[in-house]
């Protein structure tokens, strides 16, 4: 991972569309950034019809003055390529680089991301466009980083879509009777004779096919890869010592291979939006941040873009006073090499016309600008990010969401890849448990336990490494779903959970989703140390609704309900910790080797889950909203919630110069370097 060039300290600052205002507002803009203590700038990221308004004819005059500009004023640049977002003229001359739906639409210009990146045209363009700003601003003083492309996820079903797919198939299958395993084509008589009688998984009459479908999106995350690489390695040739990024869009639909691309980018950066406000916003923070940083390898990241608002669906919700600070130091301290905005100054027209920025439409004679100055200010007193000290992991793995997200098929419709992952997260931050997630096949030897949620697909490679981590004395807890397919989607027969059945010490012979919760019959009395209720968010808004499996008012001792999910589990070695109603076993623990894995065949509440990881070992002892993170002996402290809380730490806040005595005000932050003789 390398540091944007030139940039002393934390990054700060945005997405800066100069073109979209006339020139006086720049110097403005500069002089604002300034004043916000602005250090960095993603500029052009949208800008290719300003840049080659013609096929070949460039206009690189007002990009220019905006670079000028900004190195006179000791901003520095991390330059896009345009390339998300192509000018009218191209789809005009080259309609067969437009994307087309699964219903064979073909989508038109009059938005962004109109492109198929299979299409030879498109490439050809993205490669001329980015060659032609590498060689004008190779030497240019402002440029620190390169940001290739924006938030890659544009998928076509096009011819050239087709072409490219088959290919990558002939690569992965070197053969169609391979394929035909894989695909299981022998139901409904799909068997394929011909590489040309395989499409991209087009609208068809019922269900299709889960193995072609994970397939599709396998091949373009490689694709979507293919078309990052060429620039980068053109930008690298002309810029060697020049960082070069993309940023990941991350929410509901994830449209790459994080852990994949992560090892090609110089360094990892993150767009964060919550999809929801108040205290959910946060835990979610934290879980976007720490996945970050694992895809980072543990290294620091950089997040790249975030709002000064909320802009959820269809709505704009502001920020409660400090938020935007809270959420920027939560980035930070789990790695973040700073805090990035989409975007410098909210735009008056266009499609995000009424999205959040940093200079609001009010100017800057508004809170939130007066907020973003502070938080540049506070961001300038901070080092460079260390490693960030984490006690458990979490496994993720994005082709097990996308199996889930398939398309025949499933046991239960229910089934949330993402929130499964996000409870476990969740009860963990909220214990003051920092995580790092892993990838199935990673050594996780470090942690003293594993969490594995609902890990549909589960190759023999990585449930060999599950196995010796365990019987090397880890702790592997692992819930309902996991390991029951195999990376062909194909269910592992002769019992669930296929893969882990040894390693569980379990057999299960039937799922059985749940119409309603049933009360589990805690015979082993799991009990974990009472935990405290969530705390009120900081600031009085909160839109969103509790999450699942959050029951107002509820204490953690016992397990309560399973929700949703169901299996007939037999034991073959393994003991049962927790029952059904009608005496079945519902949560397993089996000592393997030297370590121990856990079985958690129903859904629990959080505070259930809670329990029974504290049963597993798995405990902290953090209040719920008042984070703690440890980059060694800097100790990252944020309270988000409406109380003064305990701090597990007292010294000086590097921020506000100011001691820290053992507490922290409502929605306070604080960072203190502490010497082993002030821990609490
Ligand atoms: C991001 C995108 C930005 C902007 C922002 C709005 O996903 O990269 O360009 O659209 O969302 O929230």
């Amino acid at each position: 991972m390398r540091w944007p060039k030139g940039v002393d300290g934390l990054c700060y600052g945005g997405d800066y569309n100069p073109e979209q205002w006339p020139e006086e507002v720049w110097t403005e803009d500069v002089a604002l950034m300034r004043r916000a203590g602005v250090t960095l700038v993603s500029v052009g990221v949208f800008s290719w019809s300003r840049l080659e308004p013609a096929e070949g004819r460039y206009d690189f005059g007002w990009l220019d003055r905006v670079l000028d500009l900004l190195w006179e004023g000791g901003v520095r640049v991390n330059l896009a390529t345009p390339t998300a977002s192509p000018p009218p003229w191209f789809s005009l001359a080259y309609p067969d680089a437009l994307a087309v739906t699964r219903d064979g639409v073909r989508l038109m210009h009059g938005s962004r991301d109109t492109y198929c990146v299979s299409a030879p045209a498109y490439r050809e363009a993205s490669l001329r466009i980015a060659r032609a700003l590498g060689e004008r601003y190779r030497d240019h003083p402002a440029l620190a980083m390169w940001h290739v492309h924006n938030e890659y996820g544009t998928t076509c079903h096009c011819d050239h879509a087709a072409e490219a797919f088959r290919r990558w198939l002939r690569e992965r299958y070197g053969g169609l009777d391979a394929l035909n395993d894989a695909w299981t084509t022998s139901f409904w008589s799909q068997h394929y004779s011909e590489w040309e009688q395989i499409n991209p998984p087009l609208a068809t009459v019922y269900l299709s096919n889960p193995a072609h479908a994970l397939d599709y999106r396998r091949f373009w995350s490689d694709e979507m890869l293919a078309h990052f690489r060429e620039q980068r390695d053109l930008l690298r040739e002309l810029t060697p010592d020049v960082p070069i990024t993309t940023n990941y869009v991350l929410g509901h639909w994830v449209s790459v291979d994080h852990w994949t691309w992560s090892r090609e980018v110089d360094l990892v950066a993150i767009d964060h939006y919550p999809s929801a406000t108040g205290m959910e916003a946060a835990e979610q923070t934290a879980f976007a941040a720490d996945l970050a940083r694992s895809w980072a390898g543990g290294r620091p990241w950089l997040l790249m873009e975030q709002a000064t608002g909320y802009p959820i669906g269809p709505r704009m919700y502001g920020k409660e006073p400090g938020e935007i600070a809270r959420h920027s130091l939560q980035h930070v301290a789990r790695g973040s090499k700073g805090a990035m905005f989409f975007q410098w100054r909210a735009s008056r027209g266009g499609a995000e016309q009424w999205h959040p920025g940093m200079v609001p439409h009010a100017g800057p004679d508004s809170r939130v600008f007066r907020e973003v100055t502070e938080l540049g200010a506070a961001l300038s007193r901070l080092p460079a990010p260390e490693a960030v000290n984490a006690e458990v992991a979490i496994l993720w793995d994005e082709e097990a969401w996308w199996a889930l997200q398939g398309s025949g098929l499933l046991p239960s419709s229910d089934i949330d890849y993402l929130e499964s992952v996000r409870q476990a997260h969740r009860v963990l931050w909220r214990q003051g448990v920092t995580a790092d997630f892993a990838h199935p096949s990673h050594d996780v030897s470090r942690y003293p336990a594993v969490l594995v949620p609902c890990l549909y697909l589960l190759s023999d490679e990585s449930a060999r490494n599950l196995r010796s981590y365990v019987e090397g004395g880890g702790t592997l807890i692992a819930s309902f779903l996991s390991g029951v397919a195999d990376e062909h989607t194909r269910v592992r027969v002769g019992g669930y959970p296929g893969a882990l059945r040894e390693l569980l010490g379990i057999r299960v012979e039937e799922f059985r989703p749940l119409p309603k919760p049933v009360a589990l019959t805690d015979e082993l009395r799991l009990r974990a140390a009472p935990q405290p209720e969530n705390a009120a968010p900081a600031g009085t808004a909160g839109h969103a609704e509790a999450p699942p499996g959050l029951e107002a008012g509820a204490t953690s001792s016992g397990l309560g309900d399973g929700r949703m999910w169901s299996e007939t589990v037999h034991l073959e070695g393994a003991e049962a910790m927790a029952r059904y109603p009608d005496g079945g076993p519902a949560v397993t623990r089996n000592a393997f080797g030297e370590g121990t894995a856990w079985y958690v065949s129903t859904r629990l509440g959080d505070s259930g889950y809670a329990c029974l990881l504290a049963a597993a070992g798995v405990a902290g002892t953090g209040v719920p909203g008042m984070e703690v993170v440890r980059q060694g002996d800097r100790f990252f402290l944020i309270n988000h919630t409406t109380e003064k809380q305990p701090v597990p730490v007292d010294g000086t806040d590097m921020i506000s110069g100011m001691p820290v005595t053992g507490v922290l005000a409502p929605g306070a932050f604080a960072v203190v370097e502490a010497r082993a003789e002030n821990l609490a």
